[in-house]
């Protein structure tokens, strides 16, 4: 059995694509059959990957309108990053998807078709979202058994995770009453400084309360990823920081995190 999940924040840059990216890596690492869906307008994971997304080649947008045309899906569409790595790529017109989606019947559950096709090949489906809590996201989390959310130590005094959680109910009692929330991971998390490790307690402390509306005590997982400076080397050579310097305080912590993430 597959499990799919899906990467979100409303917030942007909190680490949504890094930790779908290397999470995913990981895992494929240890063998799992992993699939990636650039569900993000911005396409950056596809990016990351050094896939293109800006040419017509067959993407996450094709799919969606194929799907919404009940045609038959293009099993092209999905690029292999390595043994056991896949992805389905971004498109920078998944922005006007809700445009088409206007008329369509079950117009939220048009991912979840999609995946549903391909999802039996794989151990996991990460889904990485836009930071936003729109019709994309919907359909993200309709698709999926769970969400991981990326925090950043700062996400907390925003508020945003009540909007997050409120939003996860609505899906959880409208759309998929399955739906689990894995947990929180706290990203780029300076432990030096004295504010984080406030900020660290603070999410510990407020995210059961702040989520329990959702229904389950919230996790916020052990292992914190840490900032590091190695990030943007490893993006200009567009590769998962795992790949690129295995020794890496960010890539040891997501490789443990993968572990934690797995035995939940
Ligand atoms: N542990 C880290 N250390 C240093 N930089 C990081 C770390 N994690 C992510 N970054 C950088 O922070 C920026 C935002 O990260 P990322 O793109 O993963 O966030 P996002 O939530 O996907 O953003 P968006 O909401 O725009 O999709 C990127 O430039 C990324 O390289
Ligand atoms: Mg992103």
């Amino acid at each position: 059995m597959s499990k799919i999940t899906a990467i979100i924040n409303q917030k942007g840059g909190v680490g949504k694509t890094t930790t779908a990216l290397n999470l995913s890596y990981a895992l494929s690492q240890k063998d799992r059959k992993v699939l990636l869906v650039d569900f993000d307008p911005q396409a950056s994971l596809t990016t990351a990957l050094n896939v293109n997304s800006e040419d017509t080649s067959p993407n996450i947008y094709s799919l969606m309108l194929q799907s919404i045309e009940e045609k038959q899906l293009d099993k092209n569409t999905i690029i292999q990053i390595n043994d056991n790595l896949d992805l389905i790529p971004g498109s920078l017109d998944l922005a006007a998807i809700e445009m088409n989606l206007v008329n369509v019947m079950s117009r939220e559950l048009v991912l979840k078709c999609i995946i549903e096709e391909f999802k039996d090949n794989y151990d996991y489906v990460i889904i990485d979202c836009s930071p936003s809590l729109g019709m994309l996201t919907v359909n993200a989390l309709s698709a999926s058994d769970s969400v991981l959310i990326p925090v950043t130590p700062e996400f907390l005094s925003a508020r945003g995770l009540k909007y997050l959680s409120n939003s996860i109910r609505l899906i959880k009692r409208k759309l998929n009453p399955k739906l689990i929330v894995d947990g929180v991971l706290i990203t780029m998390a300076n432990e030096r400084t004295k504010l984080a490790k406030e900020m660290i307690e603070h999410i510990n402390n407020g995210a059961e309360h702040l989520l329990s509306e959702i229904g389950s005590k919230i996790k916020v997982f052990e292992n914190i990823i840490p900032i590091s400076i190695k990030m943007g080397e490893a993006i200009t050579n567009k590769q998962s920081i795992i790949e690129y310097n295995p020794k890496n305080k960010v890539s040891e912590s997501y490789i443990k995190f993968a572990e934690e993430w797995e035995d939940l």
